[in-house]
């Protein structure tokens, strides 16, 4: 059985109106903080690369949920890895 493992995906692109300019690169570290904070890797967090949804930045992509997140703040960090981590490991006993 192969088990795929999730991947939080951060938009740190700097770059006026960009996602770093918006506040992904304190997000990223945020996520980070969070996921190893749950007994996660960090490198369960990536930065991200941009895809064209800055206006609604800064945006996380969750793989292999496909769900994003646009206008995302820090304060949000703990329910998006809530949701896609933590959930689905309980679920999964
Ligand atoms: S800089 Fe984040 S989507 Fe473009």
């Amino acid at each position: 059985m192969r088990v795929m493992r999730k991947q939080i995906f951060v938009c740190a692109t700097p770059g006026e109106g960009r996602c770093g300019a918006k506040g992904g690169g304190e997000l990223l570290e945020r996520f980070r903080e969070e996921v190893e904070r749950r007994g996660f890797s960090p490198q369960t967090v990536l930065r991200n690369a941009c895809t064209r949804r800055h206006d609604e930045g800064p945006v996380v992509f969750v793989f292999p949920d496909d769900v994003w997140y646009t206008r995302v703040r820090l304060e949000d960090a703990p329910e998006i890895v809530e949701r896609h981590l933590l959930r689905e490991r309980v679920e999964a006993r």
